[in-house]
């Protein structure tokens, strides 16, 4: 089996993260975030990753190829020349993903954190012997999503209805599909959408499929999803592999250490924090629910919650910093400065507090 994933998206809605590094490499729980996904492909035996890419491929080819070579799995870049959308890619592709055996392949959004259920999709996909099978995920708020309406008991999918203004269904489409070489019939190679322009054609003719997904779900291409997917990701490591998860005198709940990082004396780390490769943590500071990148340095008595702390940025001592603050890379905080949410761009430096959220250039 096969498997495409989706990475030529501009990520804009991760800015400032995505100015410095394309989405997909963005560290998630200290794992870029396709490495995720590319690691559970691994599991069930997939040995060609295809990364449909539209820019910035050669940051990705150069960063993932020694990790394709540890996991033993080939990366084949397919490069669009302009923007193809979520299936324009999967045309582009076809020389790669058709074959004499009809072996479907799985195709991939790159910004998705679950438990990837790749086995039993496999096994339904083939169970039920149609077209296409999409993960669907259920969600507090539906009326944000596209819904997908389909028989409970066959998983067969009637119908989808955008931004539902009355409930109708509270299950979405997870970014996760298995399909047939068959549906690359119905893409043109052009800029389509799946979602809108393939899937509702499968559904009217009866050839697509819902499996639904157990456990959590989150779309982690915004900073906000992406800490709320932190926790989540950390509660189900917690269950998986506990032994990955720090333990230190000042760790709270569940917290994720590189064995490079630092931390200093007194601190109070947790619940809910990654805090990256040579990090540095002075003593006495204070972390919740924060993501803290490579190389980066939160000085003594400093007390983050709901951050994301850019790579080699520096964060001065008695600065507090709140709400959803995210930090682009190489930023510079002074000391005893309050931050209450925003974004920050790349290399910039702070010496004035900001009590409104907002975006620093
Ligand atoms: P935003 O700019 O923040 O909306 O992010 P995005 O561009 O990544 O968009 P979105 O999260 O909606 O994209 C869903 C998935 O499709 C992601 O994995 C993207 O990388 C991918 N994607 C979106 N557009 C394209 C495209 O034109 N080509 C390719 N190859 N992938 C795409
Ligand atoms: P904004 O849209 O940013 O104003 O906030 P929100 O209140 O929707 O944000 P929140 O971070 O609470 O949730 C983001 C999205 O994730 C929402 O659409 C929720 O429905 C969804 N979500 C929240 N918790 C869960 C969960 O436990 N499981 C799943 N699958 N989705 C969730």
């Amino acid at each position: 089996t096969k498997a495409l994933i989706l990475v030529g998206g501009y990520g804009t809605r991760l800015r400032p993260l995505t100015l410095s590094r394309p989405k997909p490499l963005v560290e998630f729980a200290n794992k870029p975030m396709i490495l995720h996904q590319i690691e559970a492909l691994v599991t069930v035996g997939v040995r060609e990753v295809i990364l449909a890419v539209s820019y910035r491929a050669e940051q990705m080819e150069k960063e993932m190829s020694d990790e394709a070579k540890k996991l033993g799995v080939q990366l084949v870049f397919s490069h669009e020349s302009e923007p193809l959308g979520t299936a324009g890619p999967l045309a582009l592709a076809k020389h790669l993903l058709a074959n004499e055996q009809n072996q479907p392949f799985f195709v991939l959004n790159s910004d998705i954190i679950c438990e990837y259920p790749f086995k039993d999709l496999i096994a339904f996909h083939k169970s039920h012997g149609r077209e296409g099978t999409i993960v669907v995920t259920k969600v507090e708020e539906p009326s944000k999503y596209g819904v997908v309406m389909y028989d409970e008991d066959t998983g067969r999918i009637e119908s989808f209805i955008e931004k539902p203004q009355e409930f109708v269904s509270n299950k979405i489409n997870a970014g996760i599909y298995i399909l047939n070489p068959s549906v690359l019939d119905r893409i043109k190679l052009e800029p389509t959408s799946i979602e809108k322009e393939v899937f509702p054609f499968m559904a009217q003719d009866g050839q697509l499929y819902a499996f639904n997904l157990k456990g959590f779900w989150m779309d982690v291409g915004q900073p906000k999803d992406f800490l709320t997917g932190m926790c989540m990701y950390l509660t189900s490591l917690k269950t998986r592999s506990p032994t990955l998860l720090y333990s230190a005198d000042g760790v709270v709940g569940n917290v994720l250490v590189d064995p490079t990082a630092t931390i200093g004396e007194g601190c109070k780390i947790g619940p809910n924090v990654t805090i990256g490769p040579n990090v540095t943590v002075e003593d006495g500071a204070c972390l919740r629910r924060c993501t803290i990148l490579a190389g980066a340095t939160v000085k003594s008595h400093t007390w983050l919650d709901s951050c994301i702390i850019g790579w080699r940025s520096v964060v001065g001592c008695w600065v507090r910093m709140e709400n959803t603050t995210v930090l682009g890379e190489d930023v510079i905080v002074k000391d005893e400065l309050y931050i209450n949410g925003g974004q920050v761009l790349p290399h910039k430096s702070i010496s004035t507090s900001v009590p409104d959220p907002q975006i620093i250039m």
